[in-house]
């Protein structure tokens, strides 16, 4: 709701959305908006992802969770986007139980998520404008609407001057900043970003996660999974640790 007033339409002109002050935005709830109560995740072929994880993430919290490699994060953040279930306990994400949603219940859940990865998953033979704009045509929004929020999310990324370019003539980094477009121009309260930075150098990791930081401000709440303790001492916002699927405490 609060980030619905942020984005409204009368808010003008475009650029950032409304995100560029965020500091106007009052912070006045600050219900719980993901929980994992007592979650473990074993795959099939017996690996144990999870193990007994409780968390809970608030409105507007920024988090990252750092751990070694197979340690788990990615699987964490598919099971709050509802890629993999939980093999036990309860997944809750907008006080819904993510494993129980099947079909248009979890297709309209993905609508309020926006999800970054290592990857980018772009599509090689589409635009850049055409890769941002896609989940927007799917969800069949106006050719006005899909222009309106278009602009200012490339905008944000800094890439609003390369629309017409194929992700080939990208650098990595600019990739990865149009997959952040891509996460953001649908307005999703909730951003999950794996390793967003992990094939980045170091300016534009920071870059991206100053971005992140930005769409924080404005209330969207963050989860950011990263290797990059460096990054996370620049960033300083509160850091969970994995470690062979179990959940350490704070490190601040
Ligand atoms: N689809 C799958 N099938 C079987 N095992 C899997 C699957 N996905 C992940 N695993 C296993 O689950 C454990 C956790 O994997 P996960 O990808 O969540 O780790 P990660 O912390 O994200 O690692 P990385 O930092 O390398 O990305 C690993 O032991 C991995 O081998
Ligand atoms: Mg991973």
């Amino acid at each position: 709701m609060m980030l619905l007033s942020v984005m409204a339409p009368a808010i003008a002109p475009l650029p950032l959305m409304g995100l560029e002050n965020p500091q106007t935005i009052p912070r006045v709830t600050t219900p719980t908006v993901i929980s994992l109560q007592n979650v473990s995740k074993t795959y099939s072929n017996n690996a144990k992802a999870l193990v007994g994880v409780n968390l809970e993430i608030r409105r507007g919290d920024f988090l990252f969770i750092t751990g070694p490699s197979g340690s788990g994060k990615s699987t964490l953040l598919k099971l709050l986007y509802g890629e993999e279930r939980a093999s036990e306990g309860k997944v809750l994400v907008d006080n819904l139980d993510v494993g129980q949603l099947k079909g248009d219940r979890l297709s309209r859940l993905r609508r309020r998520i926006g999800v970054i990865f290592q990857d980018y998953k772009l599509i090689p033979r589409r635009t850049v404008y055409e890769n941002v704009a896609f989940s927007l045509w799917a969800q069949g929004f106006s050719r006005k609407e899909v222009q309106r929020r278009l602009h200012p999310a490339l905008k944000m990324v800094g890439l609003h001057h390369k629309v017409n370019c194929f992700p080939e003539q990208l650098s990595g980094g600019e990739q990865q900043r149009v997959s952040i477009a891509r996460a953001i121009v649908g307005t999703p309260p909730i951003l999950l970003a794996d390793e967003p930075t992990g094939n980045l150098d170091p300016d534009n990791s920071l870059q991206v996660m100053k971005i992140l930081k930005k769409l924080n401000g404005a209330g969207i709440t963050v989860v950011v999974t990263t290797h990059d303790d460096g990054l996370i001492r620049q960033i300083n916002q509160p850091t969970m640790q994995l470690f062979n699927g179990y959940l350490l405490r704070p490190r601040q």
